[in-house]
C-alpha cells in the first residue's frame, strides 16, 4: 500500500508536497509554541510573583529592566495577542497551500487517467466497461485526494505537532506525560488495529458498488426507449436502488467506526481519571494533593484528542481506500507502461498514392473462441470503390477495424504503400473519413457535430456548408431557425435517423480524406436519397478510394469491385453482374 502511494504520488508534483510538509512544520511548531504561551499565561495569572520566569531564558524581568512589572505584563500580553494573530494567518495560508496541492494533484491524476484510457488501443476498451473507467477518473480519484492524499499531509502535520507538544508536556511534568503515553498508546494502537481489517473490506465494497450504480444508472439512460416501451423501470430503479444502498452502508459502518478508536480513547481517558480519583479518596489522602496530576492530565488529554484523532482517522481512512489505490495503480502503471500518457501532436497523413495490402490476416477477438476473420487477402487500388456484401455475423465490420487500424490483425499484415500500418495507424487515419455502423453525435450543435472535435476557432465554415450540401443536409438545415448553430440533443435524439447517418457523412467528408469508408453508412436513408448521395460521392471520388458495405446490393451496383465476405472469409469477388450469377442468393437475401 505504502509503495503504491508513494508511486501515485510520484505521478503529481513533488516539490509541491515538500512545501506542504515544510509548512506543516512551521505551524506546528508555531501550534507548540503557542501551548507553551498558554501554560505560561495561566502560570502568571495564578502565581504572579514567579510565573515570570521561564525554563531557559530566566526571569523576563531581569531582561526589561527599565520596565515596570505593569508595562513588562502589558508587553507580553501584546506580544501574546500578535504571536497568536500570526499562528491564525500561518494556519489559513497553510490550509490553503495543502488544499491547493491536493486538489491539483487529483486533478492532474485525473486528466492523465482520462487522456490514457482515450489512448489505449481500441480492443483495450472493447474488454472495460465504461462504468469502471467514469468511476475511476472521477470517484476513485477523488478518494484518493480525500481519503488518501488529504489524510496523509495530516498524517505527517498531526504527527508532528503531537511530538512538539509531548515536548511540551515533558518539559512541564516529564512523570505524568510518561503515564498518559503508557495508557494512551496502546489503546489507540490496538483499537485502530481492529478496525482495519473491516476497513478494507468496507472500502472495497464502496468502490465496487459505485462501478455497479454508475453502470445501471448509464445503461437505463442510454437505454430509456426500451426501458419504458418494455416497462422495466422498476427494474432498472431497483437495481440502482440495491447497490446504492450497499454503497450507503458500507460509507455509514466507516464512518462509525472510524470513531470507534478515538471515542473509547476518550473514554478511557476518563476512567483513569475516575478511578485515580476513586483510589485517592480511598487510600484517605488528600483530593486536592491530586487535582495538579488530575488537572494536568485533563489538558494534556483535550489538547492531544484533536491531533489523536485526525491520525487515527487517517490511518483508518488509508485503509479504507486501499481498494481504489490498488485499481488507480493497476491502471496508471499500465498506462504509463503503454506509454499512453505521453502528449503527442497529430500527424501528418501517411501517403497513399498506390494501394492497400491485405495480406493473409486474421483476427479473433479477445476471450471468443472462433476467429472473426481468417486468411483474408485483399488489395484496393487508390482510387477504386470496392463494394462489400455478406451476411450479418460474416466478419465485414471487424475487416473495417482493421482497415482503419481500431484493431491489429492476430496474424498478417496491412501495408499501405509498403508501409506497415501498425507502424503509423494515427497517420493513416489521418487519410480516412469512416461512417460507422452505429453513428455517433454530440449533445452539441450541427456544426460541432460536422467538424467533430475541433476547437471552435478552427472550425471552416464554408467547408461545412458544403459538406452539409453533399451529405443532402442543406435543405434540413436551412428550415432551421437556428441552422449550423441548432443543438442536437444528446445522441441526435433530436434528428431523424436519416438524419443523423447524414450528420455522419457530412463529419466524415469534412477534412475531404483520401478514403471514405461506409459501414451500412447509407442504410438509414430511402433509397432515393441514397442513390443521390451515392451518385454524387461517386462524381467527386474520381480520386477517392471508397469502401461500402451495404446489406443492400444495389447500394454497390456500381463499385468497381464487389468483395464477399462470409464466415470470416472472402469466398466471391468480381463485379455486381458477376457475382449476380454465381451467388444469386445475394440478390434474394438483399432485395
Ligand atoms: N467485440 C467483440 N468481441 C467478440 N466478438 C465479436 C466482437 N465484435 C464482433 N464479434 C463477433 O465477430 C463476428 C463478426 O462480426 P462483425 O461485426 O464483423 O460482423 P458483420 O459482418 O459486420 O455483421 P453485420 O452485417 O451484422 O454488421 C461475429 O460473430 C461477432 O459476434
Ligand atoms: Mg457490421
Amino acid at each position: 500500500m505504502f509503495s503504491k502511494v508513494r508511486y501515485l504520488l510520484a505521478l503529481t508534483r513533488l516539490s509541491r508536497w515538500v512545501i506542504v510538509v515544510v509548512l506543516s512544520l512551521i505551524v506546528s511548531g508555531l501550534e507548540a509554541i503557542g501551548a507553551a504561551l498558554v501554560l505560561f499565561l495561566l502560570r502568571m495569572i495564578s502565581d504572579p510573583e514567579n510565573g515570570m520566569t521561564l525554563p531557559v531564558i530566566g526571569d523576563l524581568r531581569s531582561l526589561g529592566s527599565e520596565m515596570s512589572d505593569r508595562t513588562l505584563t502589558l508587553v507580553i500580553l501584546g506580544s501574546i495577542g500578535l504571536f497568536f494573530l500570526i499562528r491564525a494567518l500561518a494556519k489559513i495560508l497553510q490550509t490553503y497551500v495543502q488544499q491547493r496541492v491536493i486538489q491539483q494533484a487529483g486533478l492532474r491524476l485525473s486528466t492523465k487517467l482520462v487522456e490514457g484510457y482515450l489512448r489505449m488501443p481500441y480492443v483495450w476498451q472493447l474488454k472495460r466497461n465504461s462504468a469502471e473507467l467514469i468511476r475511476n477518473a472521477h470517484q476513485a480519484v477523488n478518494r484518493l485526494v480525500t481519503q488518501v492524499f488529504q489524510p496523509s499531509v495530516s498524517l505527517v502535520s498531526q504527527s508532528m505537532l503531537l511530538l512538539m507538544l509531548l515536548a511540551v508536556l515533558i518539559l512541564a511534568s516529564p512523570l505524568a506525560t510518561a503515564l498518559a503515553i503508557a495508557i494512551i498508546g496502546p489503546t489507540v494502537y490496538l483499537l485502530t488495529k481492529s478496525v482495519q481489517p473491516s476497513m478494507k473490506r468496507l472500502g472495497r465494497v464502496a468502490h465496487v458498488t459505485v462501478r455497479n450504480y454508475f453502470a445501471v444508472l448509464q445503461e437505463s439512460l442510454t437505454g430509456i426507449r426500451d426501458v419504458k416501451l418494455l416497462g422495466r423501470i422498476r427494474y432498472f430503479a431497483r437495481r440502482f436502488s440495491s447497490e446504492r444502498a450497499a454503497y450507503a452502508k458500507a460509507n455509514y459502518l466507516q464512518r462509525t467506526m472510524a470513531q470507534v478508536p478515538s471515542v473509547l480513547m476518550e473514554f478511557s481517558l476518563l476512567l483513569f481519571i475516575l478511578v485515580f480519583f476513586a483510589m485517592t479518596v480511598t487510600r484517605g489522602g488528600s483530593v486536592t494533593d491530586a487535582l495538579p496530576v488530575l488537572g494536568l492530565f485533563a489538558y494534556a488529554g483535550l489538547r492531544l484528542q484533536p491531533s489523536l484523532q485526525t491520525i487515527i482517522q487517517a490511518v483508518t481512512n488509508l485503509k479504507f481506500a486501499s481498494a481504489p489505490v490498488d485499481d488507480l495503480y493497476a491502471d496508471l502503471t499500465e498506462l504509463e507502461s503503454s506509454g499512453t500518457t505521453k502528449h503527442s501532436k497529430s500527424p501528418d497523413p501517411l501517403p497513399f498514392e498506390q494501394e492497400i495490402r491485405i495480406d493473409s490476416v486474421s483476427f479473433t477477438y479477445d476471450g471468443s473462441p472462433e476467429a472473426a476473420l481468417t486468411g483474408v487477402n485483399l488489395s484496393i487500388a487508390r482510387g477504386e470503390s470496392v463494394g462489400i456484401c455478406g451476411p450479418t455475423g460474416g466478419g465485414k465490420s471487424t475487416f473495417v477495424d482493421l482497415l482503419v487500424g481500431l484493431l491489429q490483425p492476430t496474424s498478417g499484415e496491412i501495408r499501405i504503400d509498403g508501409a506497415q500500418l501498425t507502424d503509423s495507424t494515427e497517420a493513416w487515419q489521418a487519410n480516412l473519413g469512416v461512417v460507422s455502423q452505429i453513428v455517433f453525435l454530440l449533445d452539441d450543435t450541427l456544426r460541432r457535430n460536422v467538424a467533430f472535435g475541433m476547437p471552435d476557432d478552427g472550425i471552416n465554415d464554408a467547408r461545412v456548408r458544403e459538406v452539409i450540401a453533399l451529405a443532402q443536409l442543406a435543405d434540413f438545415v436551412d428550415s432551421l431557425p437556428d441552422g449550423l448553430e441548432t443543438r442536437i440533443g444528446e445522441r441526435g435524439t433530436r434528428l431523424s435517423g436519416g438524419q443523423r447517418q447524414r450528420v455522419a457523412i457530412a463529419r466524415a467528408l469534412y477534412r475531404d480524406p483520401a478514403v471514405l469508408i461506409f459501414d451500412e453508412g447509407t442504410s438509414a436513408l430511402d433509397s432515393i436519397t441514397e442513390a443521390e448521395l451515392i451518385g454524387t460521392l461517386e462524381r467527386l471520388s474520381s480520386d477517392r478510394t471508397v469502401i461500402t458495405i451495404a446489406h443492400r446490393l444495389t447500394t454497390i451496383k456500381n463499385a468497381d469491385r464487389i468483395v464477399v465476405i462470409e464466415g470470416g472469409k472472402i469466398t466471391g469477388m468480381g463485379t455486381f453482374a458477376e457475382l449476380a450469377r454465381k451467388h444469386p442468393f445475394l440478390l434474394e437475401a438483399n432485395p
